[in-house]
């Protein structure tokens, strides 16, 4: 695998803390997600109204989008208490049993990477969704019995970011499913702007828009950024921090103007340079830059597919003209890009952050 990487969405362990920090509180200070937050919102309130606990909420979307800080917030507006597990901590039906028993009233349980609970504790978790019921199985093999248990009301927050593969009677079972977009460059800047002002950075406006435009349309890693070009400012004896020193700074980390870092561009240059802008295969291309095709693929591919530097087509990975540009290199007028829409009808092609799909799709061409 690659080192970590200043521009995965994912989060990295000694950053908790300081997300933790950064994280906004209450739906007001939730920037951009309209959509997600209007509904939401009408949810919470509609919820208050009736005197009752909310509708269960599942949250998909790529990582450091806010899913986690959604699911605070929600508890934080219903002035509930909030439990947290995740999927892979509930491995046995009696992790969640035990869970679910000890809620009080009204309580928020927010379940992260929901995906990947173990088969039983799931359809438990059908009833307890359903009716606020469970039945605890006490013994073993023919003594075994049932013991129903009522629930108290709770509202369960789901997280995943791999939404394709819950299983529909689950995902059928929340009433609200919100789904969480990549940001824009603008509503980066709000984020950005307001984590200045908790981490007293002086950022001028244009400063702000240089490091947004860096981060991949993601939050966290619009803080992460911050955080580094910070580092740089007070080692450089910098009070204000512009445009130009954010992009110093940035350059030094070797992320680039796109948010590209140092494989994203490995993979893109040797594709157009060694390979002729493609098609080439998946393996091939990562023996050319030194890394596992796996990490090439879920590392570097999915930003650059969604950026539009790369294309997958039946025949391999193919360059775009884009790609052309953002290195410099004048487009050859035999590029492949030109024929390969016609390779791959229109509407066929998977999304790129739809990663259930393209594992099945990218078995069939390598
Ligand atoms: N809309 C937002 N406004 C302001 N800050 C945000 C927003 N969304 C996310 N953040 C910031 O980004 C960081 C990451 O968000 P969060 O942990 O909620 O992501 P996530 O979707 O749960 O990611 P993962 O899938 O890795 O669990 C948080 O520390 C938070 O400060
Ligand atoms: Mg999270």
């Amino acid at each position: 695998m690659a080192e970590p990487s200043l521009v995965s969405g994912g989060e990295e362990p000694e950053e908790r803390a300081i997300e933790a920090a950064l994280r906004p509180k209450h739906l007001d200070d939730f920037v951009g997600q309209q959509r997600v937050r209007r509904q939401l919102s009408l949810v919470l309130e509609a919820s208050r109204l009736r005197g009752r606990s909310a509708d269960h909420v599942l949250l998909s979307g790529p990582p450091g989008l806010g899913k986690t800080t959604l699911a605070m917030i929600i508890a934080a507006e219903m002035n509930a208490p909030l439990r947290i597990s995740s999927g892979p901590a509930i491995q046995h039906a009696g992790d969640l049993a035990a869970i679910l028993s000890s809620l009080s009233e009204g309580e928020v349980l927010f379940l992260d990477e929901i995906h990947r609970m173990s088969r039983p504790a799931e359809e438990m978790l059908y009833m307890a969704m359903e009716d606020f019921r469970v039945d605890i199985v006490v013994g073993k093999g023919a003594g075994a019995t049932a013991i129903p248990l009522d629930l108290p009301p709770f509202t369960l927050v789901g997280a995943t970011t791999r939404a394709g593969l819950l299983p529909g009677p689950l995902r059928d079972r929340f009433g609200f499913t919100g789904h969480l977009e990549f940001y824009s460059v603008e509503e980066l800047e709000l984020v950005l702007r307001r984590s200045a002002g908790l981490l007293d950075l002086r950022v001028t406006s244009a400063g702000f828009t240089e490091v947004a435009g860096r981060s991949r349309g993601t939050p966290r890693i619009a803080n992460r950024l911050l955080r580094r070009v910070r580092d740089w400012a007070l080692v450089h004896r910098i009070e204000q921090i512009d445009a130009r020193a954010a992009a110093a700074a940035l350059d030094m980390y070797e992320v680039d103007a796109k948010g590209l870092d140092r494989l994203d561009r490995g993979v893109l240059s040797a594709l157009v340079t060694k390979f002729g802008g493609g098609p080439v295969g998946l393996s091939t291309l990562a023996i050319a830059v030194g890394e596992e095709p796996e990490t090439v693929e879920t590392v570097a591919e999915p930003y650059l597919v969604r950026e539009g530097l790369m294309g997958r087509t039946p025949r391999g990975r193919i360059a775009t003209p884009a790609a052309y540009e953002h290195l410099g290199l004048p487009l050859p007028p035999d590029a492949p890009f030109a024929y390969s829409a016609t390779l791959f009808g229109p509407g066929s092609a998977p999304a790129a952050d739809d990663d259930a799909n393209d594992a099945e799709f990218l078995t069939d061409w390598n």
